[in-house]
């Protein structure tokens, strides 16, 4: 017996730790806090609190807002509004759906991610989500798709020029090769591509700035447009320590939107739209597979 309460002990102790490292996790990530998220848990409907704002640009950015009016006049008021952005959210991570800033909620708002908007068209979401039972892939609205299967690559000069990052992405186009009809080559030095890799900082052009470290990762368009965008600022690597971000498995996401794809809400899909630091994903999941085979029938 009192073995065992020295068991309960230990793993009570242990839950400690574990919760108390949690807990200032939602203050810092990766030596950048975040402004908006600090004194913001728990916040719910009709309080007004700074940092609001920051809350509302994050859920616009990533297509929570259905209607553009509602966000006409930015203020830190939590309104119906908010509320419904919050709740779409809080839906599409399956998350408890309260409609307010609670902990797991804002947890997930930091993880580093893809810069392409979950949700493209709240009218169509219904329709452009797949119904299939267990299989979570999407298209943006009107799925825009590729009407051949040989595309060509190219890397801009700004990618880092070492073999093993080219590598990477080369792995990362053979992954949606074998499941698949299409066939990528690298395109012939100073021959346009159909689809260009390029690292930025920053604003870059395209009216979807990059953010320094962390947070957005990258960003692609859908085809036939074939950009495909990374962060240069953000601490790459090919074999990533805790605090890198993994090449190939970011590559393989960013080819899965140049390809037709949006994001997926399974968490094991290479689609999903967020990556921990560290984490490697270089196999496309079942539900990517099955998101591919459904837009381009084999
Ligand atoms: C989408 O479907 C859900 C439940 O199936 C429904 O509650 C919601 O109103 C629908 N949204 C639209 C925009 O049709
Ligand atoms: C959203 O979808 C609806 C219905 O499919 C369409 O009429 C509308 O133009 C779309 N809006 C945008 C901004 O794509
Ligand atoms: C694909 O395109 C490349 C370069 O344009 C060409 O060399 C190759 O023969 C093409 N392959 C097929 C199967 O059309
Ligand atoms: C990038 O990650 C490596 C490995 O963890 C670390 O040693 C290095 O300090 C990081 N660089 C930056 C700029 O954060
Ligand atoms: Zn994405
Ligand atoms: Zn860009």
């Amino acid at each position: 017996m009192p073995c065992k309460v020295s068991h309960l002990l230990v793993v009570f102790l242990l839950f400690s730790i574990q919760f108390s490292i949690s807990q200032s996790i939602t203050l810092k990530f990766d030596g950048q806090p975040f402004k908006f998220f600090q004194n913001i848990e728990q916040v719910h409907k009709g309080q007004t609190v700074a940092g609001l704002i920051e809350v509302k640009k994050f859920l616009i950015r990533f297509g929570y807002y259905p209607n553009p009016d509602h966000v006409n006049h930015l203020n830190n008021n939590f309104d119906d509004h908010l509320e419904s952005a919050l709740k779409a959210y809080q839906n599409f991570y399956h998350l408890k759906v309260t409609g307010s800033l609670d902990s797991d909620t804002i947890k997930r708002m930091m993880i580093p991610r893809c810069g392409v908007p979950d949700l493209t068209n709240f009218t169509s979401l219904n329709q452009s989500r797949n119904s299939n039972i267990g299989l979570l892939y999407a298209y943006p609205n009107g799925k825009p798709k590729w009407h051949k299967f040989n595309l060509s690559y190219s890397f801009l000069p700004n990618v880092p020029n070492t073999p093993d990052v080219k590598a990477a992405f080369a792995e990362a186009f053979v992954s949606w090769k074998i499941v698949s009809q299409f066939n990528f080559h690298r395109a012939a030095a100073g021959e346009a591509a159909n689809l260009v890799i390029g690292f930025y900082t920053g604003a870059h052009g395209d009216g979807f700035p990059f953010d320094g470290p962390g947070k957005i990762l990258a960003h692609s368009f859908y085809p036939p447009d074939g950009r495909s965008h990374y962060d240069a600022t953000e601490n790459w690597s090919t074999h990533p320590a805790k605090d890198q971000m993994d090449y190939e498995s970011v590559a393989l996401h960013e080819i899965g939107h140049l390809l037709g794809l949006a994001h997926s809400q399974d968490p094991n899909a290479v689609m999903y739209p967020t990556i921990a630091p560290g984490a490697i994903k270089r196999d496309l999941a079942l539900d990517d597979v099955k998101g591919i085979q459904a837009l381009y029938p084999l």
